[in-house]
């Protein structure tokens, strides 16, 4: 992990805890997040959640994330919801471009450009998530669909200074148990940020690079070692404050602090 950027460990909570429980899941995180003051901790609840537990948080390390954003700030798009919405709600960072959206509601790699871009607009950090099928994977493939999601929003996060996050999700990984080793990660991960440096060094300098796919306490520590992991985004294990917390911790430690 890099000294000079700080770790970032994001929980997606997907469609969970939306509601009451969603606010005693974030209680647990502002308490073990207080221990942590070196490492960043973000939750995204579901939308119906967001302003309860912006209430919770408040004056708290913990930050808040929604999982989308639509593009347009307002319009006649039922069920969808906006970049000013979220800012007033108590966001700071929105989710874009999961592979669940890519894959059940066709988010297209312009969708997903068009979606950082709005949310840069309205003072949230995306955390953008790219990533390969097994089957790209077993085909050789993984550099060359992971480079052409990137270079999708490339021009969007180089022309702002603020410091976005990249997730690196292999689909394979999210949610079955199976995690790409350090090594593997570690190769996409050193790839992403050489793209980004050929940008521009600054970019790839202030751009974090998260891991995502079954992290869970026991392979934390390993995966936020390699030296272009900074950070984590974790689904099922963010659910539970014992496990989320416990991979917090291994960022902190991974940076030796
Ligand atoms: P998982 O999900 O940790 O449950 O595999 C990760 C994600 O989808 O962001």
């Amino acid at each position: 992990m890099n000294p000079s950027r700080r770790p970032l460990i994001a929980g997606n909570w997907k469609m969970f805890n939306g509601g009451r429980a969603g606010v005693e899941l974030a209680e647990a995180c502002v308490a073990f997040a207080r221990d942590l003051p070196s490492v960043d901790v973000v939750v995204a609840p579901p939308y119906t959640a967001l302003a309860a537990v912006a209430d919770t948080i408040d004056g708290s390390p913990v930050a808040l994330a929604a999982q989308n954003i639509h593009p347009k700030d307002n319009g006649a798009y039922t069920g969808e919801v906006s970049g000013p919405m979220l800012e007033e709600c108590g966001c700071t960072w929105v989710i874009v471009g999961h592979s669940e959206r890519r894959q059940y509601f066709a988010e297209s790699d312009a969708f997903v450009a068009e979606k950082a871009s709005a949310a840069l607009a309205n003072d949230l950090l995306p955390i953008i998530c790219v990533g390969e099928t097994l089957q790209q994977r077993e085909a050789g493939e993984t550099l060359r669909v992971v480079k052409q999601q990137v270079d999708a929003f490339l021009d969007v996060i180089a022309q702002t200074p603020k410091a976005v996050a990249i997730a690196y999700e292999p689909i394979w990984a999210i949610g079955t148990g199976k995690t790409a080793g350090p090594t593997e990660a570690e190769e996409v991960h050193a790839a992403i940020r050489s793209w980004l440096e050929k940008k521009s060094p600054e970019l790839a300098n202030r751009t974090r690079i998260l891991y995502g796919g079954s992290v869970k306490a026991e392979n934390a520590a390993a995966l936020l070692s390699c030296p272009n992991v900074d950070g984590a985004l974790v689904g099922g294990a963010s659910l539970d404050a014992g496990s989320f917390g416990a991979i917090a911790n291994a960022a902190r430690a991974a940076r030796g602090k």
